[in-house]
């Protein structure tokens, strides 16, 4: 009954937001973890390489993947427990994230409202970390669920054992290709103050009294910000910000500054800063570039476009470009943001 079906040869390039042209010797669907373990199996008698697969919008895949991709559609968002202050709120790994945002606006739960609209799913969220207008996945994060690929036992996360960091934790790190997330769970306020402390968003809202304001409200201004900058990946296939915004020592940016007095940047704590990455790319005159059909993005140079649908290996060519040229001009070297499974040795 929970036999998933083994395709060969499938085509995964609409399955990823960059559009790359990919395909996987081996692929698979999964609803749910009987299937997921069955799958696992699989990969694992066959002495397969197994690929994760959510919404797709976070990766470079490599133009042939000669494993089992699997693709996890574990549905279900439930209220789980309750107290004074939060509802608990359980979801699949294989829902959409924008639905789950959706199920806590309609019940005027806080926290999420800050991160709609982002593409993906579920169960790749944590992976990231995924963050925007002020507010990262960690602070409203309660648990995961997961399964180990060797074991394909059940564990169980909380948020200081998935090591959250700025677009970071344990999954890309030590953990990367060890687990597979199936369930997360999230802490979400009944009431409070809503974060409305990036500057654009603060402005979009400014009309509203602060103890009116409500979740939907925030969401609606989050999405009006995203749609005037971030291209929708349904018209141009993009995987969101391609770098990190680079932390550096005070000393670093003092002496950027001294140079670049315009230079935007942001403390991040512990006496370093972080410095806006699609700012130092439009200095350096990335913004708007087109090379091949691959480019940054016009309204936010942050943002790698491939309109082109150019295989995963020149898509990362060309981010190599830019971080060798944003290194020589400012002695910063970015951080490629999304996952890439192109062949070791080709990756920047
Ligand atoms: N800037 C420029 N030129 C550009 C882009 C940005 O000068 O082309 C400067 C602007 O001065 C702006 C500053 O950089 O004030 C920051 O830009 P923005 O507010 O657009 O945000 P970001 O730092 O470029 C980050 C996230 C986005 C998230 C936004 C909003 C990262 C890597 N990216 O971008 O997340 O939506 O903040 O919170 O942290 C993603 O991770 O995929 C993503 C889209």
């Amino acid at each position: 009954m929970n036999t998933p079906r083994i395709l060969a040869d499938h085509d995964l390039q609409p399955l990823n937001t960059l559009a790359v042209p990919a395909r996987a010797a081996r692929y698979a669907q999964v609803g749910d973890e009987a299937s997921l373990r069955e799958a696992l199996s699989f990969a694992r008698a066959e002495g397969m390489p197994v690929l994760v697969l959510g919404g797709g919008s976070n990766v470079v895949l490599p133009a042939r993947f000669e494993g089992l991709a699997i693709q996890v559609t574990i549905k279900g968002v439930e209220i789980v427990a309750e107290d004074g202050e939060f509802v608990y709120v359980r979801a699949g790994a294989g829902e959409v994230w924008q639905d789950l945002v959706e199920f806590t606006l309609q019940r005027n739960l806080q926290g999420l409202e800050n991160l709609s609209l982002i593409p993906g799913t579920v169960g790749a969220a944590p992976i990231q970390n995924i963050g925007a207008y002020g507010v990262e996945l960690d602070t409203v994060f309660e648990s995961l669920t997961a399964i180990d690929r060797q074991s394909l036992e059940t564990l169980a996360f909380d948020a200081p054992a998935c090591e959250f960091s700025y677009r970071d934790s344990i999954f890309k790190h030590r953990l990367r290709d060890a687990v597979v997330i199936t369930a997360v769970t999230f802490r979400l306020r009944k009431k409070g103050e809503l974060n409305t402390s990036y500057a654009p968003l603060h402005e979009a809202l400014s009309a509203i009294p602060a103890n009116e304001l409500t979740p939907r409200q925030v969401s609606d201004a989050v999405i009006a910000i995203r749609r005037s900058k971030l291209p929708d990946p349904a018209e141009i296939p993009n995987a969101g910000s391609f770098f990190k915004n680079p932390i550096v020592s005070a000393d670093k940016h003092e002496s950027l500054k001294r140079d670049y007095p315009q230079l935007v940047s942001f403390p991040a704590g512990a006496g370093r800063v972080k410095l806006a990455a699609g700012w130092l790319l439009e200095q350096a005159g990335w913004r708007g570039h087109r090379q091949d059909g691959v480019g940054m993005h016009a309204a936010q140079a942050l943002v790698l476009v491939n309109p082109g649908r150019r295989e995963g290996e020149y898509v990362l060519e060309y981010a190599a470009r830019i971080q060798r040229d944003v290194y020589e001009r400012f002695g910063v070297m970015l951080e490629r943001e999304p996952v890439a499974y192109v062949p070791q040795g080709e990756t920047a």
